[in-house]
């Protein structure tokens, strides 16, 4: 028997949890945080002050795995002081290295994968007072998406789980291995969960999904994602619905529908281009071309006036030449997004890649790069330049993180919006009645970034 005084019969451990990776990361985060919170656990604010410490792993460039292996590395002094703390590596890197955490890491205790976080209760207390090591990342572990409402990084924001893994197998992505077979969630538990996010005071929600364009596969009965859209947008009390990640191969005409008609569903896509290429778009097998890219970002424009698109793209994919890289410059000068996130390729072992030499030397991916980052910033520099002398309507979430005595929220396009009172207003009244609530804003500046304004 144990002689730890913090055996679990008598006092729960304290929990820490550091996220990596993506949002679909950050639910499950949330949600693992939810089923130990039911269990009697505590959160810890601190890692200093857990007992254990949990960290949810990204797989999916080579950077993301060797940031946390250095974390883990920072670590090895905090268990030596403390050899009852427990240390857990979760998610994407967990499934994808397995044992080999353990072999590099001695001081690690858990490994616990992405479809087996919901059984971290029984898996910690296998392990407190006995600093076992568990390795956990079964394939068939069931998913379990019941959250406390409760338990969310924002109040008036949530993150819904649509739908788990991916089926695409784009050549360079270790997304469907780490995270299995595509599987959507019946849409009456999304409009359940939904509704009872709008009872908790959440206002915005975002669906999730590696590709929620493809809602509904699977699912018996006429459901797609612009079905699941009509339904949620008469929730009351919810006031904007966002989804995130479009795949163009998926995207249908009705969903674009959706959101130029229905009043809650933002005005706002990420639809992910990776290239401009069509000789990269094959060798990524994407599974579109760059045209036809092309005409669902007009579709978008004439169904959707107001809408503001975002991407990813990879630089350096092999075989990527000047003229494949020149077609990237040209879609993005074109499109004009509102924001774009651009990696370097990493070859990931396993994907089907690998089988082409990664032969764009470091130095011309960071010079491709760099231009891509440099025109992103120009385009959305002039974008939000246009909005000044605008009026525009703001989710108004709490006190910018910049300056404590501006408050600061979205735009439906998704834009972070930092504002000031007019003079003569009660300062301390307003901050705090205000968040959670709608807002017309004056934009009067604006950065690459952010937009600045006073309310209306
Ligand atoms: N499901 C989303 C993307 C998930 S991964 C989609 O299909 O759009 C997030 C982004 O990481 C991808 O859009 C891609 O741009 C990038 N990415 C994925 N694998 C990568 C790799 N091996 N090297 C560099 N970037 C990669
Ligand atoms: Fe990866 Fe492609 Fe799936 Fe996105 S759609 S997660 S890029 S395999
Ligand atoms: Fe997300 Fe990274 Fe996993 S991008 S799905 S956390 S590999």
């Amino acid at each position: 028997m144990s002689t730890n005084s913090k055996t679990f019969a008598h006092k729960k451990p304290s929990v820490y949890i550091k996220t990596y990776g993506c949002q679909m990361n950050k639910l499950d985060s949330e949600l693992s945080i939810g089923f130990l919170l039911k269990r009697g656990y505590t959160f810890a604010e601190d890692e200093n002050d857990a007992d254990v410490i949990l960290l949810n792993t990204c797989s999916v460039r080579d950077k993301a795995e060797h940031k946390v292996y250095s974390q883990l590395g920072s670590l090895r002094d905090q268990k030596e002081k403390n050899p009852e703390l427990i240390l857990g590596v979760l998610g994407c890197m967990a499934q994808n290295e397995g044992d080999k955490i353990f072999k590099r890491m001695p001081h690690v205790n858990l490994v616990c994968g992405t479809r087996m976080f919901s059984k971290l209760p029984e898996l910690l207390e296998g392990i407190n007072g006995t600093n076992k090591r568990i390795l956990a990342i079964g394939e068939d572990g069931e998913v379990n998406f019941d959250r406390l409402v409760t338990q969310r990084q924002n109040r008036y924001n949530a993150f819904v789980s649509i739908m788990r893994g991916c089926d695409n197998y784009c050549s360079y992505c270790i997304v469907p291995y780490v995270r299995g077979r595509e599987f959507s969630r019946p849409d009456a538990d999304i409009i359940d969960e939904v509704k009872s996010l709008a009872d908790d005071g959440c206002k915005e929600v975002t669906l999730l999904g590696q590709n929620v364009n493809s809602y509904g596969k699977g699912l018996s009965g006429n459901v797609t994602l612009a079905t699941l859209l009509r339904k949620l947008d008469s929730i009351e009390g919810i006031e904007r619905i966002r989804f995130v990640t479009s795949h163009p191969k998926d995207m249908t005409k009705e969903i674009i529908e959706a959101v130029g008609e229905l009043p809650k569903v933002c005005e706002y896509l990420h639809m992910p281009a990776q290239s401009g290429s069509d000789k990269i778009l094959k060798k990524m097998r994407r599974q579109y071309t760059s045209a036809h890219y092309r005409e669902l970002v007009e579709m978008a424009k004439s169904l959707a006036p107001d809408i503001k698109i975002a991407s990813d793209f990879i630089v350096g994919f092999p075989g990527e030449t000047e003229e494949d890289f020149e077609d990237t410059v040209n879609l993005m000068k074109d499109v004009r997004y509102q924001n774009c996130f651009i990696f370097k390729y990493s070859p990931r072992t396993g994907t089907a890649a690998t089988e082409f030499p990664d032969d764009v030397g470091e130095e011309t991916k960071k010079r491709r790069n760099h231009i891509l980052l440099d025109l992103q910033k120009k385009i959305s520099t002039e974008e939000n330049r246009k909005m000044v002398g605008k009026s525009v309507e703001v989710l108004v979430e709490g006190t910018s993180k910049s300056d404590a005595g501006r408050l600061s929220g979205r735009t439906r396009q998704n834009q972070i919006v930092v504002f000031g009172l007019p003079e003569g207003s009660n300062q301390s009244n307003v901050s705090s009645s205000l968040p959670g609530k709608l807002a017309k804003i004056d934009i009067v500046d604006s950065t690459d970034l952010t937009l600045f304004g006073v309310i209306n």
